[in-house]
């Protein structure tokens, strides 16, 4: 393993911020910390950089316990949650700071310098200031600055945060082809779980100092072992009282479920073949997503989002349909299970 948290707590005034964090990652790899505001993601790239020192546990970077090491000698490129770029620094002698500040000679921080805005995209933007750039620019400086001392390890905090959608979404493609190009274990921050699932290798589920799940974003998405990390991946609905609900009566020990729009099919009423495991709801909205649409359904007062084909007849707000539900991920504090609609699996189903 390349880098390693072992049981690690940190605590600000009493405060848990990191509660018994461990995880492991694999050199190369490209690992997405995702978690709401708060959680600790920022705290755990600072405990990795140095920058905060934990309570107890242990830190280790290419089989070395780095706890004592400073910063400075970790090897490691850190770009900011607000890229933290010097104001009154042109794009050269930002990314060339790390290296000024190691005392390289002048002619090998150009040449490093130039092959780094080659690589970042930012030919001729070399003599601007940070306030003559754009979000996007600047993250690149940003990037290409946290690069120049040829760190072994990229801590990204929330690299696209200021970014707009469709720019942002370029960015971090961008990110993914350079940082597999260049080969470095790279770490990056977000609460944006679509960014955590395009761009990571693997994801790290963080929740209130905790490490919830880690794994590849399918892996999580299929089977998620808390109930935050089930609501936290992919579009999911809370139902309150799940077991109303037609073939999930027998489930018992569980107060919550979460359900995905994946595992609803909305039909018109009378079109269902399964009508006596299906529920009947009314639609409460509709959009257009392109290549499909997304139906808004109540259902018992609980609000379930399904998706249709546009090539199925269209459904109007307050039209009656028929709602069947396959699977349930059902949800204590502690603990969740995939739960399937007992009235398919029953003998006298008519498959149609
Ligand atoms: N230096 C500090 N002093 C006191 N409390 C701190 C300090 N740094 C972090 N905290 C607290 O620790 C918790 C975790 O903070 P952290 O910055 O790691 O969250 P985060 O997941 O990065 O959130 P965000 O998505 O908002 O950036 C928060 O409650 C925060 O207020
Ligand atoms: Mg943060």
């Amino acid at each position: 393993m390349y880098v390693e948290l072992r049981q690690v707590d940190k605590a600000f005034k009493g405060y848990k911020a990191l509660d018994d964090v461990s995880f492991s990652i694999e050199k190369g790899k490209l690992v997405g910390l995702l978690g709401p505001s708060g959680s600790g993601k920022t705290t755990i790239l600072r405990t990795l950089a140095g920058l905060v020192h934990p309570d107890s546990g242990d830190i280790y970077i290419d089989g070395q316990r780095v706890n004592d090491v400073p910063a400075s000698k970790r090897g490691i490129g850190f770009v900011f949650q607000n890229y933290a770029l010097f104001r009154y620094m042109t794009v050269f002698d930002n990314i060339a700071f790390g290296l000024t500040v190691e005392k390289k000679d002048k002619a090998f921080i150009r040449e490093r310098v130039n092959q780094l805005v080659d690589l970042v995209g930012l030919q001729g933007l070399q003599s601007r200031y940070p306030h003559q750039l754009s979000g996007g620019q600047k993250q690149r400086v940003a990037f290409a600055r946290a690069l120049a001392p040829n760190p072994h390890l990229l801590l990204l905090d929330e690299p696209f945060a200021a970014i707009d959608a469709k720019i942002r979404k370029e960015l971090r493609l961008w990110l993914r082809e350079t940082i597999s190009s260049l080969g470095i274990t790279s770490i990056f921050v977000t609460h944006d779980q679509d960014e955590a699932v395009e761009v990571a290798d693997e994801i790290i589920i963080v929740n209130r100092g905790r490490i919830e799940q880690k794994g590849n974003p399918a892996d999580i998405y299929k089977e998620p072992s808390t109930p935050f990390a089930a609501q936290f991946i992919g579009e999911s609905s809370v139902l309150a009282h799940y077991r109303t609900l037609k073939g999930f009566e027998s489930y018992e020990g569980y107060d919550n479920a979460v359900i995905r729009p994946e595992l609803i099919q909305i039909a018109k009423l009378g079109k269902q073949p399964y009508a006596h495991a299906s529920e009947e709801g009314t639609v409460e909205d509709v959009f257009f997503r392109g290549s499909l649409i997304e139906v808004h359904v109540n259902v018992q007062g609980m609000r379930l989002i399904g998706y249709r084909s546009p090539e199925e007849a269209a459904l109007a707000p307050g039209e009656p349909v028929s709602v069947l539900i396959y699977r349930l991920y059902l949800y204590n504090e502690d603990k969740v299970r995939l739960a399937e609609n007992a009235r398919l699996k029953d003998e006298n189903t008519v498959f149609i």
